[in-house]
């Protein structure tokens, strides 16, 4: 594998393989020091066209315990805001010898055209509506992590399906390591196609939620929304916001899930998202564990040796 744009490359032995590296070097990421000398002397450049916290951060910390050195390059203040497109600011890149290209773009599809022009790896950090990889894996690891397994797990993803590339890359993935999704958001904040997606659909939550071992909450997504998918925020949170009677329906061990950013009060009271059920605080943990193993799967570090 050369490069990870869509979780839909994955197939189930590659994603378990990246869980599994994971799960080894989350060890690692226990110890007091975190470092490994795997990329000593490989260069990840961080390509942010769009605004980003806990990814951006991610990659950068997951890249540095590798010994990689980082170049974090947001269009902010750089010559893309002179219009400097794509392309030429990947040939920048190239001739400064990335051997990955960690990319965040508005538009979908951006990181396959990047693929086309430079030499090094691709990793998609999210582009446009339609992939979040990473994002997907680090899901993954973290339901993994709390129940024990993926295989036969009921996830009920929840919210702004329309605008999320978390939702797609989530079923690629889910659906490939045998869990069992369902969609849950009002008609409106569905794409178009979602009967073609390998998973259920429900306008529901109510229903949904006792048979759910995880509930995802999405972000509500309103800087992508030009119209008004929905009535009110009110009546947004009364339909599909999760607060603590919903969360009684849940059984015992169900978790609760979030991507962030969060709209507390909107889509997730902030006592939900504070209550012992969320894995949110290990969503952001698992990711840099989850953005090792892939920058090192995909950077061809050797698993093994220095990892023990
Ligand atoms: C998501 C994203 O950017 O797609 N956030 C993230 O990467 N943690 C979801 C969102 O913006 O709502």
């Amino acid at each position: 594998m050369k490069h990870l744009i869509s979780a839909g490359d994955l197939g189930r032995d590659d994603a378990l393989l990246i869980l599994d590296t994971a799960e080894e070097l989350a060890r690692v990421s226990e110890r007091s020091i975190k470092k490994l000398p795997t990329l000593r002397g490989r260069t990840v450049v961080n390509l942010f066209f769009e605004d980003s916290t806990r990814t951006r951060i991610s990659f950068e910390a997951a890249a540095k315990r590798l010994s990689a050195d980082v170049i974090n390059f947001s269009a902010k203040g750089s010559s893309v805001s002179k219009g400097e497109s794509l392309k030429d600011t990947a040939l920048t890149l190239e001739a400064m010898g990335a051997d990955a290209v960690v990319i965040r773009h508005g538009a979908s599809g951006a990181p396959h055209r990047l693929a086309n022009w430079v030499r090094g790896s691709v990793v998609n950090a999210g582009d446009g509506t339609h992939e979040h990889p990473t994002q997907a894996l680090l899901d993954a690891f973290s339901m993994r992590r709390r129940l024990g397994r993926l295989e036969g797990l009921k996830v009920a993803v929840v919210g702004d399906i329309l605008h999320s590339r978390v939702a797609r890359s989530n079923v690629l993935l889910l659906s490939a390591l045998g869990a069992e999704v369902t969609l849950v958001a009002p008609p409106t904040l569905l794409p178009v196609a979602v009967e073609n997606w390998p998973c259920q659909v429900s306008y529901d939550l109510d229903s949904v939620l006792p048979k759910s071992d995880v509930v995802m909450m999405l972000r509500v997504q309103l800087e992508r929304q030009n119209a008004a998918f929905f009535p009110s925020a009110r009546e947004y949170s009364r339909r599909y916001g999760l607060d603590r009677d919903r969360v009684a329906k849940l059984h015992d061990d169900a978790i609760v899930m979030h991507p962030g950013p969060m709209n507390r009060g909107m889509e997730i009271s902030a006592e939900v998202a504070d209550s012992p059920r969320s894995t949110i605080v290990e969503q952001v943990a698992n990711g840099v564990t989850v953005r090792m193993a892939v920058l090192y799967l995909l950077l061809g570090g050797a698993i093994g040796g220095d990892v023990q």
